[in-house]
């Protein structure tokens, strides 16, 4: 048996459609455009890559981008300075700093000074909280992102057994409480998790958000399983790969995400619907 590829590139540009005529809805409406301030410290290339995806993204639905780029000699002072013009402006819903900053900026007081209401990734403890209390309000773009995909591809979470592996504060434990305010039946594994492949092997659906290529091995898949791969690796050949190895574990399961055209063009969708909804929450 060959697994059934979801095909997120067009799940997403479902979704980015959807976006786009809500936001052209509210401009017949004479109401504004929802707009997104992106903030990019540093020369890091990927995340060069990433904010530039982001601002296209914006401008195919009909949102507005600001954008502000600084250099790495950037302070935290002149950081928070500029969070706080961001959060007083009306104009802007909003406020997505792209991490990693470099080291010596601290982060989580970057992020606990976004507004709430202008958090689109979600990050600050109150959205991090309110998703965990069952209210979410902003919820983080790739765990949100993974529960449209598996909703569009007719898979239902309530009552299954999913395994998540990898525990960061953007993918792992976001998508923990995604899956348990869908039903689920939760298990989240770690680097001292005691036995991984036995834990993969009893889920119906495994999430892998890890960052290494080929962690999970394609073996572990319980047949029929579906698996949803948010790695993006780029291995020394210049090849994208994900974190589960996917010829083996297409061969097992019922559903896969390839890598790339998976998991990673609905993280941006989901921005964008993301941004939309900051924006309904201030008209
Ligand atoms: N870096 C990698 N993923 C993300 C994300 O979802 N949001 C932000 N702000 N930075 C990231």
């Amino acid at each position: 048996m060959s697994a059934t590829l979801i095909d997120g590139k067009a799940i997403s540009q479902q979704l980015l459609a959807d976006v786009a005529a809500k936001v052209s809805q509210r401009s017949s409406e004479g109401k504004r455009a929802p707009c997104l301030a992106v903030v990019l410290i540093g020369s890091d290339a990927a995340s060069a890559v990433y904010v530039n995806n982001k601002k296209k993204a914006c401008e195919k639905v009909g949102i507005k981008s600001l954008s502000y780029e600084y250099g790495s000699d950037f302070t935290q002072e002149q950081l928070l300075a500029l969070v706080d013009e961001l959060n007083a402006n009306d104009e802007v819903d909003g406020i997505l700093v792209q991490l990693p900053l470099p080291a010596h900026l601290d982060v989580q007081q970057i992020i606990e000074r976004i507004r709430p209401d202008k958090d689109v990734d979600g990050f600050h403890p109150y959205n991090v909280g309110r998703l965990a209390v069952k209210m979410p309000l902003m919820r983080p773009c790739t765990p949100r992102g993974v529960m449209i995909m598996l909703e569009q591809s007719g898979v239902d979470v309530m009552g299954k057994d999913v395994v998540i592996v990898g525990a960061s504060n953007i993918v792992g434990r976001p998508q923990a409480l995604e899956m348990l305010l869908a039903r689920a039946t939760v298990t989240v594994c770690h680097s001292k998790t005691k036995d991984l492949a036995a834990e993969v092997g009893r889920a119906d659906i495994v999430v892998a958000g890890v960052g290494i290529p080929n962690f999970i091995k394609g073996e572990w898949v319980k047949p029929g399983a579906v698996v949803i791969d948010v790695g993006i690796n780029r291995l020394d050949t210049g090849k994208l790969c994900g974190d589960v190895e996917f010829e083996i574990a297409k061969e097992r399961a019922s559903m896969i995400t390839p890598v790339p055209g998976g998991v990673g063009p609905m993280t941006i969708a989901t921005l964008m619907q993301n941004t939309l909804d900051a924006c309904e929450l201030h008209d």
